[in-house]
């Protein structure tokens, strides 16, 4: 059949499309800032005609009517990766976490993560019949080859953009033709604290560098330090409004990449409806499923591979949480530990965590003898390399248990030192020397 002919079959109101969903599936929801919108807010009216209906998403930016209270009893999120909107819901009596590396979880689409119905968005159609998934490609694929059926929002405010991102009509059970814009996100200025972070880690960047930074302050921070390097690359799980700017800039060409020579790869786009406008139509910009751009060994494969990301606390020993406060799940471990091996392996590769030394407004030493108890460790004390603070640079790696504690507390908030100091010379019965 011609794909016309199939689309105009296919396009569906919202309404008649959600009567695809049964008590008791699995909804697998579009990501970050391709979270759908026109078909989650049909189920959040109709809430009342579902019973135990398990939706999986990661971060969900914007408004996700399915996370509002009025829907609990009715839907139940499972999430790999939480952000502010989603953070009740998950923790909420009937939500639940599930931990896995980003890599694997279009692996799992289908087997420990059931999908009976995928809803994601998409462009419009191009004259073949193929719509990009735009800026979120993630595990989209996956959830769409597996489902029973598949709805996609074909947004005309999606950038169309390349890499192995298309689906064809063909594809597709549900079509809901809409235009609507994209959440957005803003970061705010630096401060100074996360300024000096940024030239810190900045001076572990050098020319020919491929990167991936993670989400948060910190990476931006970072980049607003790399105006004077050159031959910059991008392998990253994110592609942000700091990436584009360097791009831009020349900064980054890629032209020293080992993989994807001359092209930024990501797995997801996320930030302004600038960026969004320059990823559009964009072929210098490909994105690729997530157990691809996230595999350790892809990663492992780029020249000088560089992963900057982000984390809550740190222990003496090195382990890092960068998940959950406590008990309390904050976010996920997204690619964190993806792009640690893939960096640690990769020839003059390194990889960097970067936090500031404190948090709640300075009351708190990010530094600790122990993690909060509860906490999952997301980089293991045997997986990390550089932790950086606005105090210094300390390397881990290849360092004994009493050289990590005395690295670290070389970089702890001043005020809190003392305090580390104590616990050192209680845990290694020696005085602890400058
Ligand atoms: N104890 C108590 N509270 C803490 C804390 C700690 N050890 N560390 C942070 N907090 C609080 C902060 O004060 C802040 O609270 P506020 O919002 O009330 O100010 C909040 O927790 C968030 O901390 P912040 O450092 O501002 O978070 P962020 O937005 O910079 O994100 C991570 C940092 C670690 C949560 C984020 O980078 C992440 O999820 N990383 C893991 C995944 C990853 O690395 N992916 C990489 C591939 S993209």
């Amino acid at each position: 059949m011609n794909w016309k002919e199939e689309y105009k079959r296919k396009v569906s109101k919202p309404e008649e499309a959600i009567k695809d969903i049964h008590d008791g599936d699995c909804v697998v929801l579009g990501h970050a800032a391709a979270v759908p919108k026109v078909v989650p807010h049909a189920m959040a009216e109709h809430c009342e005609d579902y019973n135990d209906v398990l939706i999986f998403h990661m971060t969900t930016l914007g408004d996700n009517e399915l996370l509002h209270p009025r829907c609990y009893g009715h839907f139940r999120h499972v999430s790999n990766f939480l952000s502010g909107n989603s953070r009740d819901a998950v923790n909420h009596l009937e939500g639940d976490f599930f931990p896995a590396y980003f890599h694997d979880v279009p692996g799992m689409i289908g087997d420990e993560i059931p999908c009976d119905v995928a809803v994601f968005q998409a462009t419009p159609p191009n004259e073949e019949g193929y719509c990009s998934l735009g800026v979120s490609c993630d595990y989209a694929l996956a959830a769409i080859r597996r489902a029973r059926s598949v709805i996609i929002e074909t947004n005309e405010l999606m950038p169309f953009t390349y890499g192995n991102v298309m689906i064809h009509v063909s594809q597709i059970d549900h079509i809901i033709p809409c235009a609507y814009q994209l959440p957005e996100l803003h970061s705010d200025a630096p401060s100074e604290v996360e300024m000096a972070i940024g030239r810190n880690c900045a001076s572990l960047v050098v020319d020919g560098s491929t990167l991936q930074l993670g989400i948060g302050a910190i990476p931006n921070a970072v980049l607003n330090e790399l105006t004077d390097k050159n031959d910059l690359g991008i392998h990253s799980e994110m592609f942000s409004d700091g990436v584009a700017e360097l791009m831009k800039r020349g900064n980054i060409n890629g032209s020293r990449k080992t993989l994807h020579k001359g092209k930024v790869v990501a797995t997801f786009i996320m930030g302004s409806r600038e960026l969004y406008d320059f990823a559009d139509g964009n072929e210098d910009i490909e994105l690729y499923p997530v157990d691809y751009t996230n595999d350790p060994i892809i990663i492992a494969q780029q020249y000088r591979m560089v992963s900057i990301n982000s984390c809550l606390e740190v222990d003496l020993m090195g382990q890092v949480a960068s998940e959950s406060i406590g008990m309390r799940q904050y976010s996920g471990i997204g690619g964190q530990i993806d792009f640690i091996r893939g960096a640690s392996m990769a020839r003059e590769g390194r990889s960097i965590i970067a936090m500031p030394s404190t948090a709640a407004g300075g009351t708190i030493s990010r530094i600790k003898p122990f993690l909060t108890p509860g906490s999952a460790v997301s980089t293991t004390r045997n997986d990390i390399n550089y932790l950086v603070t606005e105090y210094g640079i300390a390397r881990l790696k290849g360092r004994t248990l009493k050289h990590r504690a005395e690295d670290l507390i070389r970089i702890a908030h001043p005020d809190y030192r003392p305090m580390l100091i104590e616990e050192y010379e209680r845990r290694f019965q020696c005085k602890y020397t400058e």
